[in-house]
């Protein structure tokens, strides 16, 4: 992606952060939720979709493979395939690797589906490989050719026993979509428990499917042979709450968070409890009020339920404020610490070793311009700005807007100090690449 001289968010920091805010829906939910529809000829109707550059790139990856989109309201979408086409251009799997999740739907809805391959990109090399040996165990023959892979069933899938050699949080997902249409049963076994793989079942069964176990290690898929019309809210966007608790924390401030699911959270506010904010629940809200400086605490990322590698970045910009030594431990991504230099030209004190990021905690941060090098990767730069003294200029909020439908308006109901646009300060000079 190309930097404009507007490509950039400015933040004063200082301001504690206080009031209430509600959550999206998450991306990670719509995303498959919106390849879903591309499984029949009836309606699906999404509500709550989250405007975001992921969704518009989704929306034209679907209007490419002949779906017909319609907005009947605000945040609403409705998406019809009545014919569809079987490729996938390079060109969009490129910009967003989640465009993969149309490979499922295709190969079983038209027997074949053609793909761009995603190359490497910002936070490792994220292979596919479980994704087609999925395919191939589900009846269809895969080849790559020319960067583009195919996979062919013209005789149409059927169910198998799937064992995934990891958790694959869209891996899972694609077989899903892939399964639902197989003529018998589908066991997906070492299966991600992420909870947008539940809302995807739940729509799924919506539409007339027939899945259980999502959730669990082990989903079933029992065939059906036609789906049908679905109305859908997505689930709430656990990773952007997350994202505005830490950022909660950072300014040792107070927030409400409306409209979240708690139990999705556990994770992270075990990791915030750790560090000293009081934390509580109820109903569809979370509160956190954090007074002093926050505790060093040792984080891991691992798939769900454990601590998300989607907010391993932002709690690396807590703990670079924090009392003490923290080692923030990336199992996910092979190369998830793009942050850290970020961090320290802000004054952080973190030394990399492997896989790991041992923080040393300085008492406060210093504002400087720094380079977001994707989604995640951004959204802790900004939260870095809040806590530090002066003025930070992140470049790259590109990045930022492919997962987080308004962050610097939120933050600004907030109290934050954060807008968009040309700063003052000479641009770093940083390549680009894509990310979560
Ligand atoms: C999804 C999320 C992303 C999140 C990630 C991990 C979406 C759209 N994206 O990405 O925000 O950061 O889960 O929680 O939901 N792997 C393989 N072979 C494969 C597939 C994955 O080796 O075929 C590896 C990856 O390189 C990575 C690990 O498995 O090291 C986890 O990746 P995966 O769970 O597949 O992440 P995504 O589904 O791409």
């Amino acid at each position: 992606m190309t930097e404009g001289t507007g490509d950039r968010l400015l933040i004063r920091g200082g301001s504690r952060l206080s009031g209430s805010v509600a959550v999206h829906s998450a991306k990670n939910a719509v995303l498959p939720l919106l390849a879903a529809a591309l499984l029949t000829r009836e309606t699906l109707h999404l509500r709550a979709v989250p405007a975001l550059a992921d969704v518009t790139t989704m929306r034209a990856l679907l209007g490419e493979l002949g779906a017909e989109l319609r907005e009947p309201a605000p945040g609403e979408l409705q998406v019809r395939c009545v014919d569809v086409a079987g490729e996938a251009p390079y060109a969009l799997v490129r910009q967003m690797r989640a465009s993969l999740l149309v490979m499922g739907p295709l190969l079983a809805r038209l027997g074949r589906v053609r793909a761009g391959l995603p190359g490497g990109c910002a936070i490792g090399g994220r292979p596919i490989d479980l994704h087609l040996k999925g395919f191939a165990a589900l009846g269809a023959e895969v080849s790559l050719r020319a960067g583009y892979v195919e996979a062919r069933a013209p005789a149409g899938l059927h169910g198998a026993r799937i064992y995934l050699d990891y958790p694959s949080h869209t891996g899972t997902e694609n077989l899903m979509l892939a399964a639902v249409l197989a003529h018998g049963q589908t066991l997906i076994e070492n299966a991600a428990e992420e909870p947008e793989i539940v809302d995807l079942a739940g729509c799924l069964n919506a539409m007339g499917a027939r899945v259980s176990g999502a959730g669990t290690p082990v989903v079933r898929v029992d065939g059906v042979p036609a789906l049908g019309a679905v109305d859908w809210t997505p689930i709430p966007d656990r990773i952007e709450a997350g994202t505005l608790l830490i950022a909660t924390a950072a300014t040792r401030g107070e927030v409400e968070l409306t409209g979240v699911v708690a139990h999705h959270l556990q994770a992270v506010v075990a990791k915030l409890r750790e560090t000293g904010a009081e934390v509580w629940q109820e109903q569809g809200r979370v509160f956190l009020v954090a007074r002093r400086r926050p505790a060093a605490v040792d984080v891991k990322t691992l798939p769900y339920p454990g601590f998300p590698t989607d907010l391993q970045p932002q709690m690396t910009a807590l703990l670079a404020t924090a009392e003490g030594i923290a080692a923030v431990t990336e199992t996910v991504f092979d190369n998830r610490l793009g942050h850290v230099d970020e961090l320290r030209r802000m004054g952080a004190n973190i030394r990399v070793e492997g896989r790991t990021a041992l923080v040393t905690g300085v008492p406060r941060l210093s504002g400087a311009p720094v380079q977001a090098s994707d989604l995640r990767a951004g959204a802790a730069l900004v939260l870095a700005g809040l806590a530090a003294a002066g003025e930070t200029e992140v470049h790259g909020r590109g990045h930022i807007e492919r997962g987080y439908a308004d962050l610097p308006a939120q933050l600004r109901s907030l109290g934050a100090d954060i807008e968009a646009g040309p700063g003052r300060v000479a641009e770093p000079a940083r390549t680009l690449g894509g990310g979560a």
